[in-house]
């Protein structure tokens, strides 16, 4: 089979949390493939329009849907739509996460659950939501999770965050045994540390040169490095490969 760079044209994807950073990229690298892609968001329409522009210079078909991923009603409506509105869907990318990071001994209920809620949470229900159409797409249909490298290793400070992520490889692989049957595939992606907002705001600059001391090639990854593993994921090239974690963290974990 030859694969073009046009490998996706025709495919429908969604991806969560698709306004900023990681997501963002992630739209772009999809629709420069040729992919119809839907960006969710949660709050920052202005940040999903932005991406919607890159997208379609990119040479996708962008649209905009609203919704919390961690609201399974709201969830379950939206993706319907989705459906709806462009003939199906063959590829979600469970991208959507927070990090409320805060030390064991003084972490709130509030913050375990809305974590667990969003990041785990989030993925099950696009997941449930999406799966019949998945399954119609058949050989071409696509999860790919977007979980972390402190889902495999912990971290001090973020016990929410990192059971979340581990969560993440669990669901990954289940999916992928339960989908397996029409050829569907679900593999997770496992970045290390990425410069976005969300570690802007958690990684001070002297962290930053100390973090970037225990990274074998030596820099903070880029959200285009993992754009680029999801929209190989995403593609033909990657039919036989199921239930994996693909890791793009420049050698800190290996
Ligand atoms: N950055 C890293 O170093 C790193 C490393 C490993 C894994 N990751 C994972 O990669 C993913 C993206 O991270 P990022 O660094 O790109 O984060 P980010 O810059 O903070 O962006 C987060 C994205 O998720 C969306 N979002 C947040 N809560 C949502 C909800 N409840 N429903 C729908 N969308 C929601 C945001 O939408 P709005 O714009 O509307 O707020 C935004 O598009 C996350 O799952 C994160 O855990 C990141």
């Amino acid at each position: 089979m030859a694969i073009t760079d046009r490998a996706l044209e025709g495919r429908v994807a969604l991806v969560t949390g698709g306004s900023r950073g990681i997501g963002r990229a992630i739209c772009v690298a999809l629709a420069r493939r040729g992919a119809k892609v839907v960006i969710n968001y949660a709050s920052r329409e202005d940040a999903a329009r932005e991406t919607a522009e890159l997208v379609t210079a990119a040479g996708g078909t962008a649209a905009l849907s609203a919704f919390d991923v961690g609201a399974s009603d709201a969830v379950t409506e939206a993706v319907k739509a989705i459906g709806k509105d462009h003939g199906g869907l063959d590829i979600l990318v469970n991208n959507a996460g927070v990090a409320i990071n805060g030390l064991l001994l003084r972490y709130k209920d509030e913050q375990w659950a809305r974590t667990l809620q969003v990041n785990l949470g989030g993925a099950f229900h696009c997941s449930r939501a999406a799966a019949s159409m998945l399954l119609r797409a058949k050989e071409h249909g696509r999860i790919v999770n977007i979980t972390s490298v402190v889902g495999e290793s912990g971290n001090g400070g973020q016990v929410a965050y990192a059971a979340s992520k581990a969560g993440m490889i669990g669901l990954t692989q289940s999916l992928a045994k339960e989908l397996s049957s029409r050829g569907v595939t679900a593999n997770a992606v496992s970045p290390g540390f990425i410069d976005t907002d969300m570690t802007a705001e958690h990684l001070p600059e002297a962290a930053r040169a100390k973090l970037i001391e225990q990274i074998p090639l030596a820099r903070i990854g880029l959200a285009d490095d993992v754009a680029h593993a999801v929209a190989f994921l995403a593609g033909p090239e990657a039919a036989y490969i199921t239930g994996q974690v693909l890791r793009v963290n420049g050698g800190l974990l290996m």
